[in-house]
């Protein structure tokens, strides 16, 4: 079993994810909060150092989201991950998985066309965004001068929504039914089902033939180009195409449609990542229909 550390375990995405890897690798948390299986200090290039020793893979996720505090952005964001990078080098790690974020090219203010992939031009509008722009880069310095395996993951982000389980099926008996619907209609794309997280890391750490690539990864949508302005002005109209009768059951159930003024493409994650968000808006609707109908 390869043996992987997550940094970042004590957040939001970190506890999820870890708790998803561990049944396929020997998987070890890194945080600087106590509760991780290591507590250590990634401004600390000897803490990272010590915890990179034997391992086969680090996928990094600790970081310090939008903050006024710009200096420890730029610690954490950007110096600890060369930290991570250089103790992967040092430390014989094959491959480093860097979590970024879609803030990184402009979440949808910036990009000059849509859906938006992992070619667009990067102009983030938030220090966040540049300093997890600037860990990409970083990421690809050390891949062309060390040879370090590095496998970029642009995150819509992760949100749990009340109602799935550990294994990515959902007890409608518990959901929150308006929160489950409303993110696969958009509101960023970010994943809500913790088995998501599993599969598209998982597929970043073992998947061969991905090294140097970066993957948008997030709840898929078959939008194309041409919907763009559709989106924006006549959502419902847009989405009944792609999915027919869901605006009704939408109003059915009190959820209003919102504009959706921005996309992204996940055909490369599907292509050569293997991930594909377990459910989309299409899926989530005939489930809860069938739960409706045994009801
Ligand atoms: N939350 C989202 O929806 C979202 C969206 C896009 C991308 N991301 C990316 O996902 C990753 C995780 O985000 P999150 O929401 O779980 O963040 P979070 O703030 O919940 O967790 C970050 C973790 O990093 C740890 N940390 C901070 N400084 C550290 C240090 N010096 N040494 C070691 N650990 C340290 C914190 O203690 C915390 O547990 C980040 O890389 C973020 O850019 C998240």
């Amino acid at each position: 079993m390869k043996k992987i550390l997550v940094t970042g375990t004590e957040g939001e995405v970190g506890s999820a994810l870890l708790a998803q890897l561990a049944g396929r690798f020997d998987a070890t948390g890194f945080d600087i909060k106590p509760g991780s299986t290591i507590q250590g200090d990634l401004t600390n290039y000897a803490d990272i150092a010590a915890a990179a020793e034997g391992m086969d893979a680090i996928v990094h996720m600790a970081a310090l989201l939008c903050s006024p505090e710009q200096d420890r952005s730029l610690d954490l964001n950007v110096k600890a991950t060369a930290n991570v990078l250089q103790a992967a080098v040092d430390k014989g790690v094959k491959r480093v998985v860097y979590c970024s974020t879609v803030w990184a090219s402009g979440q949808g203010y910036t990009e000059p066309y849509l859906p938006i992939d992992e070619d667009v031009p990067c102009e983030p509008v938030c220090m966040y965004g540049q300093t997890k722009w600037l860990g990409e880069l970083m990421a690809g310095w050390y891949a062309r001068m060390h040879g370090l395996e590095t496998v970029i993951i642009r995150f819509c982000g992760y949100h749990h929504v009340k109602g799935y389980t550990a294994h990515g099926t959902i007890d409608w008996e518990q959901a929150d039914v308006p929160g489950l619907f409303k993110r696969y209609l958009g509101g960023g794309h970010k994943l809500m089902n913790p088995a998501d997280l599993g599969l598209a890391f998982g597929q970043a750490i073992e998947k061969p033939g991905i090294a140097g690539h970066r993957f948008i990864v997030g709840v898929s949508t078959p939008y194309v180009a041409s919907d763009a302005a559709g989106l924006k002005s006549i959502p419902a109209v847009l989405i009944n195409r792609y999915y027919p009768g869901i605006p009704a059951l939408l109003e059915e159930l009190g959820i209003e449609i919102p504009p959706i003024p921005f996309f992204f493409s996940h055909e490369k994650a599907r292509t050569q990542l293997g991930f594909r968000s377990r459910h989309d808006l299409g899926d989530i609707a005939r489930l809860y229909r069938q739960w409706q109908d045994t009801r």
